[in-house]
């Protein structure tokens, strides 16, 4: 029986955060943390392999199997709804998703608004619960650019510190929901390696809690 777990994580400040959680309770790779351009790293002592995915990618690699387990934010789990499971939040990569823009971009509550987003599932299904009439303008990055050119009234997106916005003279107008980072999982390898997973996921709790998170 194949009893490597295989792991996909975001690549970036995140996904090296989210090995050292890994790291820490058994499943190291000291060979990941290298500069390199390599994407995949295996530690057969630990039965662990790792990819290093775009992370608006994890959940595709997992949803397909080619990862048994993975993280991503919630922000990409509630876009692109994938058929896995949802194991656990790890309590990292914390911000929010809103709605933002100038100052009173909100007030015309009769015109179609214009919304600039990477995330237009999540747009068009929260304006859709509040029967407000939209447009998606469906944008790659630099959302904040959107509103002060006048290409939409508002954006949907990520804020973290903040900084982006107040430096544009933007402000959220609503918040739509906080996003953290997941350990997800392929239906599939939950089902055929239950006891690794769990062992991986229940070790993980325990470091996630006593990191402070209720
Ligand atoms: C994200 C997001 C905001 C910014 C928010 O963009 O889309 O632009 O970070 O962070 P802040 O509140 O800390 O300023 P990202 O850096 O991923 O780049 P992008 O513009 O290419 O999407």
């Amino acid at each position: 029986m194949n009893d490597t777990i295989s792991v996909a994580l975001p690549k970036g400040r995140l996904g090296e955060k989210v090995y050292k959680l890994f790291d820490e309770i058994g499943y190291g790779c000291p060979e990941i943390l290298e500069d390199s351009r390599k994407l995949i790293f295996e530690n057969t002592e630990n039965h662990v392999r790792y990819f290093w995915a775009k992370p608006s990618d994890v959940a595709i690699y997992v949803e397909h199997g080619a990862a048994d387990v993975g993280v991503a934010g919630l922000d990409i789990l509630l876009e692109q709804e994938p058929d896995i499971y949802e194991l656990l939040d790890l309590g990292l990569g914390k911000c929010r998703m809103a709605v933002a823009g100038k100052k009173g971009a909100l007030s015309q509550t009769d015109e179609t608004l214009r919304v600039a987003t990477k995330f237009p599932n999540i747009a068009r299904r929260y304006y859709s619960e509040k029967s407000r009439e939209i447009e998606i303008i469906k944008l790659n990055g630099s959302i904040e650019l959107a509103p002060i050119v006048k290409l939409s009234d508002v954006i949907v997106d990520i804020v973290e510190t903040g900084t982006t916005l107040r430096e544009n003279k933007l402000e959220v107008l609503e918040t739509i929901c906080d996003i953290s980072a997941r350990l997800i999982v392929n239906k599939a390898s939950y089902r055929f390696k239950t006891e690794q997973i769990e062992e991986m996921c229940a070790k993980l709790a325990q470091i996630v809690i006593r990191g402070g998170k209720g």
